[in-house]
């Protein structure tokens, strides 16, 4: 196996299932012997965990909101994320910097020049601008993702958004992923679990990045 670290970042809007998949993904690298990080956004460092905190149940302004965002990803960015990738291992992030462009920007309608200048200012390394080798964006009709969402438990900030702004979340991850295609891979989340695997697996399969016969 290449030694050449990978980046892997996760979407969809919430209740689009794409936890158990992160899972298994990272036993499915370890499995074909690559050294895994997994991590999550916000969060992923002390520092960032206790701004994932705040972001989560504190009422705040969506520049606030933006801004300790991007804080959180740049202390992460620095202290997990970019040595893991220089270490060689697969990193697979719970969200990442399309998050913000589809909740903050498209969800709450916060500029997306000033995001763009963050994403800029955040992700800037000495190779230029650090952004995930793949996107898996788990896509799930806003109402089916309510039904699965209610009564699964306490609804932090973003989950007890109603639906109308789930579709504009959804819409922003569109917008993304038509900007970058070659970076986006799109799930059908509203299949069974096992067929949104089979179509997880064979992405990466693909690319030669698992071994088919080891899957
Ligand atoms: P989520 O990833 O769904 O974790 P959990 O499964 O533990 O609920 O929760 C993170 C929430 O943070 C989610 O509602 C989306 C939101 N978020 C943003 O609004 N902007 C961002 O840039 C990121 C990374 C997350």
């Amino acid at each position: 196996m290449t030694k050449t670290g990978l980046f892997i970042s996760f979407e969809g809007i919430d209740g689009a299932g794409k936890s158990t998949h992160i899972d298994g993904l990272a036993a499915a690298f370890k499995a074909q012997g690559r050294q895994v990080t997994l991590t999550r956004e916000p969060g992923g460092t002390p520092l960032a965990e206790k701004l994932r905190e705040m972001v989560l149940h504190d009422a705040m302004d969506a520049l606030t909101e933006a801004l300790l965002i991007f804080a959180a990803r740049r202390d992460h960015l620095q202290n997990v994320i970019e040595p893991a990738l220089a270490r060689g291992d697969v990193v697979l992030c719970d969200r990442f910097t399309d998050a913000t462009f589809a909740y903050q920007g498209s969800g709450r309608g916060f500029d997306l020049g000033v995001l763009q200048q963050l994403e800029h200012w955040v992700q800037a390394n000495s190779q230029g601008l650090r952004q995930p080798d793949v996107t898996v964006w788990f896509e799930l009709d806003p109402a089916i993702a309510a039904v699965r969402l209610a009564g699964a438990r306490v609804p932090d900030r973003f989950e007890a958004q109603p639906v109308a702004f789930f579709q504009k979340v959804s819409d922003g991850y569109a917008a993304r992923a038509q900007a970058d295609a070659q970076r986006f891979v799109r799930l059908d989340a509203a299949q069974p679990r096992e067929s949104v695997w089979q179509q997880l697996q064979q992405q990466f399969v693909q690319r030669g990045w698992l071994d088919a016969r080891l899957v």
